[in-house]
């Protein structure tokens, strides 16, 4: 089985951490964000992932590397100028040409979850869909495409980003798609999925399937740092080895033995923690520092930012290298 993993976004809500790194390279605990991603996907059968990438590529197969990552065979493409989420599956499509399965799956490359791809697949070809669409119920679909769906499964309605703050099954980001349904998107050109592939495809073949498990995507600083602790907490199925509940250590970081960390930290490899200085709620990418009597409360830290002796971080988002210095 194939997966097209769109990577390609910019990942705006995430700056300035973005602004070097596009949001699947992030670190995410110990392994870049995507890592997690292509671990879900192996578990489900699937043996290629094409990464659909278009902002920073070079960073991306730094990332992952190249060959393959837990046995699942890496494949990048990268698009020459921006083709939206359809026009992306699209192009990643074509750039495989024949070697591309009569059905594929596409994810979104921005969420951490553990959901039954299995029983999506099984789903999609019991109703011999065109295309299935994998769905998350959560409180507030606002910034979601919120979907409606029959007792058989069949999409009565998709509707992205009502900006009602409304219950409901949102998209997960995880379709089974026949390859006939390309020839619904333009070649060479930006193309939207959820607004113009799937409203085109409502009472002709398109499915969802709800699915119960982890899910959350992790496009702002909110949901990054959830997602952290819930690694470290064990709410989602991950292969990473928390330090303790709730805190993760990297190799090499020094952590001075009066300093107060946690509840709830990510001291990533290479970072010093000095004397009476307190990280809570947060977590410090590579190679940070926060000197003496310094605090660091539900932040992120970039690589290599440093926290001057006495100064305060709170909430805050931090670009990789800045110097917060304290106030006076
Ligand atoms: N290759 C490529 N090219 N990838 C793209 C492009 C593009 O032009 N545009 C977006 N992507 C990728 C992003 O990197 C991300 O992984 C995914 O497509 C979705 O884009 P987001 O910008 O993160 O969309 P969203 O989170 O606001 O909404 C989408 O995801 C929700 C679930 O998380 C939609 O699919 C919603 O319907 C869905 O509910
Ligand atoms: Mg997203």
């Amino acid at each position: 089985m194939q997966a097209i993993v769109l990577v390609g976004g910019k990942g705006t809500r995430l700056r300035p951490l973005t602004d070097s790194v596009p949001k699947p390279a992030l670190t995410l605990v110990d392994r870049p964000f995507l890592a997690y991603m292509v671990e879900w996907l192996g578990t489900h059968g699937v043996t290629e992932a094409v990464l659909a990438c278009g902002f920073l590529p070079d960073q991306l197969r730094e990332a992952l590397g190249e060959g393959e990552h837990e046995g699942v065979k890496l494949t990048y493409v990268t698009e020459p100028d921006r083709r939206g989420t359809a026009g992306a599956i699209r192009f990643a499509a074509e750039a495989l040409g024949e070697r591309l399965d009569d059905r594929f799956l596409a994810v979104n490359g921005d969420v951490l979850t553990d959901l039954d791809l299995t029983a999506l697949l099984r789903a999609h070809e019991e109703r011999a869909a065109r295309a299935t669409i994998g769905l998350y119920a959560v409180e507030d679909s606002s910034h979601y495409g919120l979907v409606a769906c029959d007792t058989a499964g069949a999409v009565l309605d998709f509707r992205e980003k009502t900006g009602e703050a409304v219950p409901g099954a949102v998209n997960a980001g995880a379709y089974v798609l026949e390859r006939e349904v390309l020839d619904l998107i333009p070649a060479g050109r930006q193309f939207s999925i959820e607004r113009e592939v799937f409203p085109e495809l409502v009472g002709a073949g398109l499915c969802a399937l709800p699915l119960s498990g982890y899910w959350m995507d992790i496009g702002i600083p909110e949901r990054y740092l959830q997602a952290t602790w819930d690694i470290l907490e064990g709410r989602v199925e991950t292969e990473v080895r928390p330090t303790a509940p709730g805190l993760f250590f990297g190799p090499g970081c020094a952590i001075a033995e009066s300093a107060r960390i946690g509840p709830r930290a990510v001291i990533s490899r290479g970072c010093t923690v000095e004397a009476e200085a307190a990280v809570a709620g947060s977590v410090l990418l590579a190679d940070c520092s926060v000197g003496a009597g310094a605090s660091v409360s539900e932040s992120i830290l970039g690589t290599g930012a440093v926290v001057e002796p006495g100064a305060r971080v709170d909430g805050a988002t931090v670009a990789a290298h800045e110097r917060v210095v304290a106030e006076r």
